[in-house]
């Protein structure tokens, strides 16, 4: 492939800094400093580094984001600012949430232009585990937990007409909140919408702040502030994969 498409790949600039880029000696092939954009590379066996700093080719892009509150898990929205507004700068084509937090919850979001995988993630058969800080009006019974353990019934149909049941969730409690409310973490294997909502709804609850802790191997980074977001690290992603 031609360095300039390498390198605007790993999003180092626009096509036309990269050539700016090369033309300032900031990039080197195998030791040597590249001059010409249009150069030809081998992803897999040149080394290929920028300002110093070595490059491994990735096809595609992968980001952690701390969702914020008042943000739409969307790629466009007519009214409110969208997750995908908030990395226009990483310049990425292509890039979607894979799945949607409701615009009052926040947490682990992540974002990534590997339509595979995102696949993989959301598939309903698949059944990925996601973990949620759930803050509640109300304290749970033990009979609320039994029922959230067994599956209850959030309203959906099955395609038979019966009614559909949760699959059996698992509830953490976790004790009360600065504002003294029951908090609990809730791990759910599916991704319907408002389902945790309509969960604690079903056990005649209410969630007052909801944050999502994780998808799948995928970890919240506390570091990250709301509205904050770092690439994976090739750990992370080769966990997901896995
Ligand atoms: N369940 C909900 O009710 N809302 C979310 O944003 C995520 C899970």
């Amino acid at each position: 492939m031609r360095l300039d498409k390498f390198l605007g790949d790993q999003n180092i600039g626009t096509r036309k800094q990269i050539k700016e880029y090369i033309k300032n000696g900031r990039c080197s092939v195998n030791g040597v400093v590249a001059t010409k954009a249009d150069a030809h590379i081998n992803e897999n066996s040149d080394e290929i580094s920028f300002d110093g700093n070595v490059l491994n080719y990735s096809k595609y892009h992968y980001f952690m984001l701390y969702k914020p509150q008042g943000v739409v898990s969307a790629v466009t929205d007519g009214r409110n600012k969208t997750v995908i507004d908030i990395l226009k700068a990483e310049n990425v084509k292509d890039l979607s949430p894979c799945g949607r937090l409701d615009i009052d919850t926040e947490g682990l979001l992540l974002l990534t232009d590997d339509g595979q995988l995102i696949h993989k993630l959301l598939s309903p058969k698949k059944h990925v585990d996601k973990v949620y800080e759930v803050h509640l009006e109300h304290e749970l019974s033990d009979k609320d937990i039994q029922n959230l353990e067994k599956g209850v019934d959030i309203g959906d149909k099955n395609d038979d007409g019966t009614p559909f049941y949760t699959m059996p969730a698992i509830v953490l409690e976790k004790g009360i909140d600065e504002s003294g409310r029951p908090v609990i973490h809730l791990v759910i294997h599916e991704g319907r919408f408002h389902q945790v909502k309509r969960m604690m709804e079903a056990v005649d609850n209410n969630v007052l702040f909801l944050k999502r802790l994780s998808m799948g191997s995928l970890v919240l980074d506390e570091t990250l502030t709301p509205g904050e977001y770092r690439p994976l690290s090739e750990d992370e992603i080769k966990e997901l994969k896995a």
